[in-house]
């Protein structure tokens, strides 16, 4: 996931973890559906060495950045049918993250742990961690709020190199090669000074804060993940299943699902949205209804990136008869299968 959140300055990508799926109907050397073919055959068509309906959705995006806001409401139709085109070119895996990304998602997830309390500690499973920034945020924010409530996270990526990163906890204030996003813009200089310890331009998190987490190379999508991690009272699985084919994104989240405890928390976002809910409605998942919209709406990055990225998030609708499933992105797992 990519951008700073200013429409037309998205960044470029950060670095590429591994290779696109080749799993599912969706691959391109298994045959893709027909509409799905002639998207291909118009991208893969060149004028002048230039790919026209590259050259169109550039020029759309271009545009459409530069419309004022409650002008892009009633062109929605137009921006489904963009993001229909653009969701099905090339997904990669990037290392990008933040501090505090999305807040009201932080306050959720300390509220769901406060409702699994327990001793001697609640249990949260965050995957796809990258360098740790997704982990301290939500170690400081269960602290601020439920300051007594003792937590130990299992935090997975499948890069040796983000875990690195992640165990020792110090960056730099300046954009990283490696993740390649400003990671501290979402944090005023207060918080900064409250978790970390500044050396000059490194800012290195506070030991308090390292406590109770291991970190841990896995991939989400071994099916034998859930015998070396076991259940969980929450589990974060945030913005990596965007950068799977769907298919793969799908069979993906269902592993994921596995390592909830009966009764137990997923919160997932950062994933294609049809995906989602449609894992979601097969397996009869409870959505947590608080905070809905503002998590929606609260990275700032997915919303901007919409229609034109295929990871972008579509404009929460009420008038969707599946809302309250499609856009939740916080659920209750009663039972796992
Ligand atoms: C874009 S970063 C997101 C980081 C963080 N979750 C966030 O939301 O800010 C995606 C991370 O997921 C990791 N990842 C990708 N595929 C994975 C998999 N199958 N299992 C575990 N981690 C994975 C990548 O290595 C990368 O560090």
């Amino acid at each position: 996931m990519r951008g700073g959140g200013r429409p037309g300055l998205l960044r470029q990508p950060s670095r590429r973890v591994n290779g696109n799926s080749t799993t599912g109907p969706w691959n391109r050397t298994r045959g893709r559906p027909g509409a799905l073919r002639v998207i291909d055959r118009m991208m893969s068509q060149r004028i002048l060495g230039k790919s026209p309906l590259g050259v169109y959705l550039r020029l759309s995006e271009w545009i459409w950045q530069r419309l004022p806001l409650p002008t892009r409401t009633p062109l929605s139709a137009y921006g489904h049918l963009m993001h229909s085109v653009v969701r099905h070119g090339d997904r990669r895996q990037w290392f990008g993250t933040y501090f505090f990304r999305n807040r009201p998602q932080l306050q959720l997830i300390s509220d769901l742990a406060e409702l699994r309390r327990r001793t001697p500690a609640v249990r949260i499973a965050v995957l796809g961690c990258s360098v740790g920034a997704e982990v301290y945020s939500i170690l400081w924010s269960i602290h601020s709020r439920h300051p007594d409530l003792r937590v130990v996270i299992d935090a997975v990526d499948i890069s040796d190199e983000v875990l690195e990163v992640a165990r020792q906890g110090v960056y730099s204030r300046a954009v990283s090669d490696l993740v390649l996003e400003p990671i501290f813009e979402r944090m005023t200089e207060g918080e900064i000074r409250e978790m970390f310890d500044a050396q000059g331009d490194r800012l290195s998190v506070k030991p308090w804060l390292r406590e109770g987490i291991v970190w841990r190379r896995g991939d989400a999508r071994d099916p034998q993940i859930v015998n070396v991690l076991g259940r969980h009272d929450l589990v974060v699985a945030n913005d990596f299943l965007c950068h799977m084919e769907p298919v793969e994104a799908d069979r993906s989240l269902r592993n994921i699902a596995r390592l909830v405890d009966p009764g137990g928390y997923l919160v997932v976002s950062g994933i294609d949205i049809d995906v989602r809910t449609h894992v979601a409605k097969a397996l009869w998942w409870k959505p947590v209804p608080q905070l809905m919209k503002d998590i929606h709406d609260g990275d700032r990055s997915l919303r901007l990136g919409w229609p034109w990225k295929y990871w972008g998030l579509e404009p929460f609708d009420r008038s969707r008869p599946d809302w309250r499933i499609r856009y939740a992105s916080a659920f209750q797992i009663k039972e796992t299968r």
